[in-house]
C-alpha cells in the first residue's frame, strides 16, 4: 500500500497563530492528495471515506490534540477511528510527537488502549534533541530499507548525540511514580489556572493529561479547532506578557498545548499559579 502524506494542509499552532492560509509554497496538486476533517467528529470521516471509496491509504491526527491548543478525544473517537480505518483496508497513523511518553510511557495509544498501525515520534525521545522517529507493525515497517524498497534516511539519522540523551531520558521516565509525579503537579496547575481565571471573572476552560495541559479563553467545551478559534486571542496576549513580567514564559501562542517535566517543582507551580492569578486581575476588564 503506497501512502502519501503531504501535509501542510491546515497545519498546526503556529500557522493558526500567524492567521496564515495553508502554506504557501505548496503546491494544489500536493494538497489535492491530503483530506482533512475536524477533530472529534467520527460522522465527517465516515463522510470521506464513503466519498472517496478506496482512495484513503491513512488516517493521521494527534491522538490529544497540542497544534491547535489542547484537545482531548471525546469517548468513542479514536476507537471508531480505528474500525473505521480497519474496516475501510485504511492505515491508521497516530502522531504521538507531544504525547509520546509524556502522558504515559505507552503514549496516547496505552493510555486509550486503541493501538495505531503507526506512530510518529520526537524530540521526546531524544531528551529534546533533534530526532524523529516512526514505528508500527511489522507487515508495514518491512517495507523500509533494508528488509523492503522504502529507503529512508538522514543526516541526523541515529545521531549518536540524539540516541544517548533520548536512552538517558526514557530511563528516567521508567522510574517509578514519575507519571503520578506528572499527574499531580499538572492537574494542580490547570486547577489553579481555572480557578484563578474564575475568581476574575474571565471565561475559561482547560484540563490535562498527565504531563500535558491547555486552556482556552472561553466558554467550552473545546472539541475542535473551529471552536478553539472562539478564544479570546487578545486577552491571551495580554495573558501572555502579564505572565512574562512576572518571569513565566508560556508557550507564545493561545493555539499550543503546555508541558510539565519532572523538574518542576511544587514551588513553582505555586509560583505559576500565584502569577496567572495577578496576571488574571490585571487584565481583566
Ligand atoms: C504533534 C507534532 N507533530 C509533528 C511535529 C513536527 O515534528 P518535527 O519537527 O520533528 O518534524 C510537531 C512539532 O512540534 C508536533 O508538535
Amino acid at each position: 500500500m503506497a501512502m502519501q502524506i503531504c501535509f501542510l494542509v491546515k497545519a498546526g499552532s503556529g500557522v493558526a497563530t500567524l492567521g496564515l492560509p495553508d502554506s504557501p509554497g505548496v503546491p494544489r496538486t500536493t494538497t489535492a492528495n491530503t483530506l482533512t476533517a475536524p477533530y472529534n467528529d467520527l460522522e465527517a470521516v465516515k463522510k470521506l471515506f464513503s466519498e472517496n471509496p478506496d482512495a484513503i491509504s491513512g488516517v493521521i491526527l494527534e491522538p490529544i490534540v497540542g497544534n491547535a491548543g489542547f484537545i482531548t478525544p471525546e469517548p468513542g473517537f479514536l476507537e471508531g477511528l480505528r474500525e473505521l480505518t480497519t474496516e475501510n483496508g485504511s492505515l491508521l497513523v497516530f502522531d504521538e510527537v507531544m504525547t509520546g511518553f509524556r502522558i504515559s510511557y505507552g503514549g496516547a495509544q496505552e493510555k486509550f488502549g486503541v493501538t495505531p498501525d503507526l506512530t510518529t515520534l520526537g524530540k521526546v525521545i531524544g531528551g529534546g534533541l533533534p530526532v524523529g522517529a516512526y514505528g508500527g507493525k511489522k507487515e508495514i515497517m518491512s517495507m523500509v530499507a533494508p528488509s523492503g524498497p522504502v529507503y529512508q534516511a538522514g543526516t541526523l539519522s541515529g545521531n549518536p548525540l540524539a540516541m544517548t540523551a533520548g536512552i538517558k531520558t526514557l530511563e528516567l521516565l521508567k522510574q517509578e511514580g514519575t507519571y503520578e509525579k506528572l499527574d499531580a503537579i499538572t492537574s494542580r496547575l490547570i486547577e489553579g489556572i481555572i480557578q484563578s481565571a474564575e475568581n476574575n471573572s474571565i471565561a475559561i476552560n482547560g484540563g490535562s493529561v498527565s504531563a500535558m495541559f491547555g486552556f482556552f479563553l472561553c466558554d467550552g467545551p473545546v472539541r475542535n479547532f473551529d471552536e478553539a478559534k472562539t478564544n479570546e486571542t487578545e486577552l491571551f496576549g495580554k495573558l501572555h506578557r502579564n505572565m512574562l513580567q512576572r518571569g513565566i514564559y508560556l508557550a507564545p501562542s493561545p493555539f499550543e498545548a503546555g508541558f510539565t517535566s519532572l523538574a518542576h517543582s511544587e514551588e513553582e507551580i505555586d509560583k505559576t499559579i500565584e502569577a496567572f492569578d495577578q496576571s488574571f486581575n490585571a487584565i481583566k476588564n
